[in-house]
């Protein structure tokens, strides 16, 4: 896996059979206004998608419901066939009245019916992940989880992640199927999560934070972010990203953005090793 810069990164074993880069590419910026319709600029997002692969991401996360089916067309359109080794994470689970608007439907049919959906459209026979968008208060949580169980055992999809969901939740899922992922938002300001990271950690679950690089207030100028980014030459949001990296070893961030130089600086953050001094610092003016 060589001189790819996200190899920096280190490797982490999707359901201890995938292994993928730490470091991933989330491709629900590559939609419209809204995370509705197409891009303004389709030649470029096709251009992200193949550099990301260029700089050695073998991780994209994406869902039926960005655009929807927009991020899952395009990932099909710039990469297949796909190189080997990259793992396409989609999910199910969400639908979308309009732009900026999120519904949840974990219904078996639905569910059932949106993996056929991402199938098509990302020209697979079999997902590598497919993840559980959020769980429905309308739903049986069991029944929602316990189709994904069923679209695995019917090889469709690979492993099954969760996204959203707390401890308790993770703990009954996992009584119905192997959990590889769990995709909860989480960042350095963000730490809500932090129990569900914790117990990923201790039973070998990627941890998936999404909107990993929100750095809020903790990016003021003169703040302690700005101050390592300076003294290392880099920018605050690769900051927010390598501590991630360093929080635990089975944090996979994916950032997500639109622009080719954006995803070269979040690319280029693998090779920024903290100090546990800055990890420590971090941490404690952050929580
Ligand atoms: N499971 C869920 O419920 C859920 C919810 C939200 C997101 N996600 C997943 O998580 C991924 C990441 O989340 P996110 O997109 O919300 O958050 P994010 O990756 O933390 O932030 C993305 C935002 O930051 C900007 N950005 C990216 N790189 C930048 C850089 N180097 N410098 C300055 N600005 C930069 C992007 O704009 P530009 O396009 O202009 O770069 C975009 O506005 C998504 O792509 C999606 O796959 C999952």
């Amino acid at each position: 896996m060589g001189d790819k810069p996200v190899a920096a990164a280190g490797t982490f074993g999707l359901g201890g059979e995938l292994t993928v880069y730490r470091l991933g590419f989330g491709a629900m910026r590559i939609t419209g206004e809204g995370i509705w319709g197409p891009p303004a600029d389709r030649d470029q997002a096709l251009r992200v998608l193949r550099r990301a692969v260029e700089l050695g991401v073998n991780l994209i996360d994406t869902a039926d419901s960005y655009g929807p089916e927009v991020s899952e067309e395009l990932i099909a359109e710039a990469l297949h066939p796909y190189p080997d080794g990259l793992v396409i994470a989609t999910k199910g689970g969400l639908v979308r009245p309009g732009p900026g608007k999120w519904e949840r439907d974990g219904r078996p049919e639905h569910l059932r019916e949106a993996c056929e959906g991402s199938l098509r459209r990302l020209r697979l026979d079999r997902i590598d992940l497919y993840q559980l968008h959020a769980p429905d208060d309308k739903v049986p949580f069991e029944d929602s989880v316990g189709t994904l169980a069923e679209l695995r055992e019917q090889g469709k999809v690979r492993l099954v992640g969760l996204s959203n969901v707390s401890v308790e939740q993770l703990n009954r899922a996992l009584e119905i199927v192997p959990i590889a992922t769990v995709q909860n938002r989480y960042n350095l300001t963000d730490r809500a999560n932090e129990d569900v990271l914790d117990a990923c950690e201790q039973r070998g679950i990627g941890f998936i934070p999404w909107f990993p690089l929100a750095t809020g207030a903790l990016a003021r100028p003169g703040g302690p972010l700005e101050q390592i980014a300076e003294r290392r030459g880099a920018r605050p949001s690769q900051i927010a990203l390598a501590w991630l990296l360093a929080r635990s070893p089975v944090m996979l961030p994916i950032p997500g953005t639109g622009s080719v130089e954006h995803l070269e600086e979040n690319c280029a953050a693998a090779a920024i090793e903290l100090d546990p001094e800055e990890v420590e610092l971090l941490g404690r003016v952050a929580a």
